[in-house]
């Protein structure tokens, strides 16, 4: 499973990253604002920064100016991966782009019909947002395992992409069934080595290793 970190600040990419846990990176229009940043700027750093994919989020909803606004985007760098709405204009710059041999990252997807018209406009990665479907009470899980079922039957290449990723539960819930990515928040990846059992098995082991003064170095 690729892990991509859903943030646009530079210096929490670049931590989790020097430990090989950054596959990728996600942005998206509230992530740029947070970071203050200019958008061709900070993406530029990121993707000088990772390897992998780096999604970058066009700002207009016509389809002829988001394919404008991709190809601008593609420009920053090769990893870049334009991310477009799941509206039948971003379908349409979706199979624009991909068809020029661009990256695209179908964002905002809530149904597995959706994802399903997503990869068949060439998308190569396809977002559910998990968190916002539980926020209302819905199972966004359960359109993880619907998506994974439906690319499995028809062998869509399109990549899962789980993201609206809140907790670690969620990171846990999309490998056990089969998403190819997940993007989530730096902290929630980073709450993933949390466990009062090994907080407790090391505190009992250093203070053995300072009782039998046991030395290596
Ligand atoms: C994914 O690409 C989005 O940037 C992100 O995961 C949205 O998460 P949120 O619902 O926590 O804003």
């Amino acid at each position: 499973m690729k892990f991509f970190v859903d943030t646009a600040e530079i210096d929490a990419i670049a931590e989790l990253n020097a430990l090989g846990m950054v596959d990728g990176v996600t942005t998206n229009p509230s992530l740029i604002k947070k970071s203050g940043r200019d958008i061709i700027e900070v993406t530029k750093e990121i993707c000088e920064l990772v390897d992998g994919p780096v999604s970058a989020e066009v700002t207009a909803t016509d389809a002829e100016t988001m394919i404008a606004e991709g190809r601008k985007l593609v420009e920053i760098a090769e990893n870049i991966a334009v991310k477009v709405p799941l509206t039948w204009d971003g379908l349409k710059a979706c199979k624009t782009l991909s068809d020029d041999g661009h990256m695209v990252n179908v964002t905002l997807c809530f149904s597995a019909n959706q994802a399903l018209l997503a990869a068949k406009a060439g998308a190569t990665f396809i977002s559910p947002f998990i968190g916002r479907l539980d926020d209302i009470n819905l199972d966004g899980m359960e359109l993880i395992e619907d998506i994974r079922t439906i690319y499995d039957n028809y062998g869509f290449e399109t990549q899962i992409l789980a993201a609206s990723i809140r907790t670690v539960n969620h990171i846990l819930d999309s490998a056990r069934t089969g998403a190819d990515v997940i993007t989530a928040p730096p902290a929630v990846i980073k709450s993933m080595i949390n466990h009062p059992l090994t907080d407790k098995g090391l505190a009992t082991f250093l203070a053995d290793i300072k009782a039998a003064d046991i030395k290596i170095l």
